[in-house]
C-alpha cells in the first residue's frame, strides 16, 4: 500500500482514494492490483508479464504505450551504486515513468510545479506514472530490490535529463526522515545513494 508524505507540511496521506485525490492535480494516477496469488516467489520476467497481461494491455491501450518490460533491482545487481545514483538526483524525463511494483519497495520524491515536494512511497501492487516534464528523484528501500513492470511510448524517452537545483538534498527519503513523527512498523529504512 502506497503512502505519501508531504515532509514541508509534516503531513502523511495513506488512504487510497485521499492519494488519489493529492496526486490528481499533478497529473499522477495511483491505482493498487491485485496481487495475490498472481505469481510465484521465482516468477520469471516472462511469467510476470503474462500474469499482469490484462492491466497492462489496458494501460497500452490508454496510454499509447508499445511495450513493457521488467525490471530486476537486488543487491546482487551488478553497478547497482551507480544505477541507483543515476535516478536519486533531481531529473526529468520525455515521456511518462510508469512503474508497477511487484516486489519490494523503493520512494520516488516529486517537485512539482504547482505545490510542495511530496514522496510516494511505493510496494507490491502499486501502480503509478511519473508524468512526462515532472521534476523527481527515486531512492530504494534498505533491502535494496524492486521488481517492476516498466511501460514506455519510447525506451530513448526514459533517460535522465538531470535538474541541476540541488532540491532532492533537502529531502530525506520518506522511509528515515528526521521529521518523521510517528514510525510505522511497516516502514523501513532507506539507503540513500
Ligand atoms: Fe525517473
Amino acid at each position: 500500500m502506497a503512502r505519501i508524505r508531504i515532509q514541508d507540511e509534516n503531513r502523511e496521506i495513506t488512504e487510497t482514494q485521499a492519494i488519489c485525490e493529492f496526486l490528481k492535480p499533478f497529473g499522477i494516477c495511483y491505482e493498487k492490483w491485485d496481487v495475490e496469488g498472481r505469481i510465484g516467489p521465482e516468477a520469471t520476467n516472462e511469467e510476470i508479464l503474462a500474469a499482469y497481461a490484462p492491466e497492462v494491455e489496458r494501460l497500452k491501450q490508454a496510454g499509447g504505450f508499445v511495450t513493457a518490460d521488467v525490471i530486476n533491482v537486488s543487491p546482487e545487481t551488478p553497478g547497482l551504486d551507480v544505477m541507483l545514483a543515476k535516478f536519486s538526483k533531481e531529473h526529468t524525463h520525455s515521456e511518462d515513468e510508469v512503474r508497477f511494483t511487484v516486489r519490494g519497495s523503493g520512494v520516488f520524491h516529486i517537485h512539482p510545479a504547482n505545490g510542495p515536494v511530496f514522496a510516494i512511497q511505493v510496494e507490491s501492487g502499486d501502480l503509478i506514472n511519473v508524468p512526462c516534464g515532472t521534476q523527481h528523484w527515486f531512492d530504494l528501500c534498505n533491502d535494496r530490490t524492486i521488481r517492476c513492470i516498466r511501460l514506455f511510448q519510447d525506451k530513448s524517452g526514459w533517460t535522465p535529463h538531470y535538474v541541476e537545483q540541488g532540491v532532492h538534498e533537502r529531502y530525506s527519503p520518506v522511509c528515515l526522515g528526521p521529521a518523521y513523527v510517528k514510525p510505522a512498523a511497516e516502514f523501513q529504512p532507506v539507503v540513500k545513494v
